[in-house]
């Protein structure tokens, strides 16, 4: 039966802590597994998207935080544009999304969210890892808030590096729809893997 965020054990049965309980060995049914996401798994995602999002609440600037961070229409938006969103999921829960899109000679990671009770347990780099093995350009970009240092870190330990702000306003511009605002106040990373 497909999750939905109207499921209120969401939390209680999603969570990090919860799941350690009942972990593999003896439960082997309830390891971890990465898929794609399917349009079943709409409302799970949003909320995914939109649980991890708090930790943008009171960091990056005031005019740009609204809540929910992502609505239902957005998210359509992205997902008609061509983001292919996957996840990790622990017990048929989903733990953590990131999203891929290949577009003309590039290829965006987008809208990387760890549930806030399983960040930093690994779920963001399993994820990462996973994208990063279905690119096929050379080069590989991702945008984060300038302000997210968290995930300007997250994203360093994986071989991204920061560009120019010359070069951030040049890439936002090209490959991204964002307003002005949000390229302002946006950071752009770069990996070719080829050269790591
Ligand atoms: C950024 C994010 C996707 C990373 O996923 P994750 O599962 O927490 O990351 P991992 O456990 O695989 O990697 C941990 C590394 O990420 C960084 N990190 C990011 N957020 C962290 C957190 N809340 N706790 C601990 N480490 C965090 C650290 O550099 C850490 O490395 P370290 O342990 O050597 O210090 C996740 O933390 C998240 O959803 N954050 C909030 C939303 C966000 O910033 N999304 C990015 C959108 S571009």
């Amino acid at each position: 039966m497909p999750y939905s965020s109207s499921n209120n054990n969401h939390n209680r049965r999603g969570s990090c802590d919860v799941s350690r309980e009942v972990r593999a060995p003896l439960l082997p049914v309830l390891s971890k597994m990465i898929r794609s996401l399917l349009p079943s798994d709409f409302d799970a995602l949003l909320k995914v998207i939109n649980d991890a999002a708090q930790a943008y609440k009171g960091v990056i600037p005031n005019d740009r935080w609204k809540e929910p961070y992502m609505s239902a229409e957005e998210l359509r938006k992205e997902i008609e544009a061509g983001v292919r969103f996957f996840g990790l999921l622990e017990g048929g829960h989903l733990l953590g999304v990131a999203g891929i899109q290949a577009l003309k000679d590039t290829t965006l990671i987008r809208h990387a969210y760890v549930l806030p009770g399983c960040q930093g347990k690994g779920t963001g780099t399993r994820l990462l890892e996973y994208l990063l093995g279905l690119v096929e350009t050379p080069e590989i970009l991702v945008g984060t808030w300038a302000d997210a240092t968290w995930a300007i870190r997250f994203y360093q330990k994986h071989g991204f590096r920061p560009v120019s702000s010359r070069e951030k306003d040049r890439l936002l511009r090209t490959y991204w729809n964002i307003p002005e605002r949000q390229i302002e106040t946006s950071v752009v990373l770069r990996t070719i893997p080829s050269l790591q």
